[in-house]
């Protein structure tokens, strides 16, 4: 395994991380067998970066995760988030409001079985609690008290992204980057590394789409509240499906398009880690395998191309 250092958080991280959102279901049906099965295979590999959020299963993923790391805490940097409700009466809604990040903070903290989270982040805020929110007070308070170690924040867009690493309050900053999605290579990624922040990336495999694996007939079964189920149908779909074959050349023997996929997130120097989310022991085998990978410049350059000539939107 590569490590990285986590930007100004001094953190020493594992270039390729874990994603557990798969874990509570989000993806369809899970087993705990197979998600701690993945977390597992994710400390043997030397993994140690593990990402969650309270709104994963409403709290399902960092109850499995406490479990799986019990006696096992101090080998991993643990990373959650508050703020995006995913159930309940307030199903949707982003709520920042300084009691309430202090109290689903320390629910987090209940879960997971820990006295500190090494990372947390604020789960989607926009530009104005970002830049004029009450909670950073609140996240500078519970640094001082030793409850967490470091905050940052999990954002959607790519001003949202530009107004953190401006504000300054943000250690970290977590963003969806991919091989379809390249956006925050052109600003976001240059602004961080020069700030020393923390980059994050997630969403590499595009929900699975990068790994190759799909096809049109697998829109059947997302299904419910697989989160594949909104845009993995119809038209959008078959439209990545194609660019997805545009990008086949990337597999080559002894490397799946999945590793190529994490490795080209990886090539970003701004990068400090990925965090592909993995269903079991398998998929986290495989994707670890990206941390041996490097994409020659020239597949680098055909990628940058497809994404000037076609794929960006
Ligand atoms: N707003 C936010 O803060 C936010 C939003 C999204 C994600 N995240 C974080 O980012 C993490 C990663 O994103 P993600 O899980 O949405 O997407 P992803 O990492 O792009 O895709 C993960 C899915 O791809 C499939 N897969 C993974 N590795 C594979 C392999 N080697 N071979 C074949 N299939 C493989 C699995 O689904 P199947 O087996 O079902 O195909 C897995 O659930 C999340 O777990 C979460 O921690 C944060």
């Amino acid at each position: 395994m590569e490590y990285r250092t986590l930007g100004r958080t001094g953190l020493k991280v594992s270039a390729i991380g874990l994603g557990t959102m798969v874990h509570a279901g989000h993806f369809g049906p899970m087993k705990d067998e197979e998600s701690l099965d993945a977390i597992d295979a994710a400390l043997d590999l030397g993994v140690n970066f593990i990402d969650t959020s309270d709104a994963y299963g409403a709290g399902y993923s960092e109850t499995l995760l406490g479990k799986a790391l019990k006696g096992k805490r101090g080998k991993v940097v643990l990373a959650t988030k508050g703020g995006n409700v995913m159930a309940g009466p307030n199903r949707g809604k982003r709520i920042f409001a300084v009691d309430y990040i202090g109290r689903v903070m320390e629910e987090s903290l209940r879960r997971l079985q820990t006295d500190y989270i090494d990372l947390y982040q604020l789960h989607n805020p926009d530009v104005e609690v970002i830049r004029n929110g009450e909670v950073w007070e609140l996240l500078e308070r519970r640094k001082k008290e030793g409850k967490i170690r470091h905050y940052g924040v999990s954002i959607n867009k790519m001003d949202e992204g530009v107004a953190a690493v401006r504000d300054g309050r943000s250690d970290t900053i977590q963003i969806e980057y991919n091989l379809l999605d390249q956006e925050p290579a052109r600003e976001v990624f240059p602004m961080a590394q020069e700030a020393n922040v923390g980059v994050i990336v997630r969403v590499p495999l595009r929900r699975g789409l990068l790994t190759g694996k799909f096809t049109l007939e697998d829109q059947q079964r997302f299904q419910g509240e697989d989160v594949r189920a909104r845009n993995f149908a119809g038209e959008i779909f078959s439209k990545e499906l194609a660019k997805v074959e545009r990008l086949r050349f990337l597999a080559k023997p002894g490397r799946s398009l999945a590793q190529a996929a994490i490795a080209f997130c990886i090539a970003q120097p701004a990068v400090s880690v990925v965090i592909p989310g993995a269903r079991d022991g398998q998929q986290m085998r495989d994707n670890a395998g990206a941390a041996g990978v490097r994409l020659p410049a020239e597949d680098l350059r055909r990628v940058e191309e497809l994404w000037r000539n076609g794929f960006r939107p």
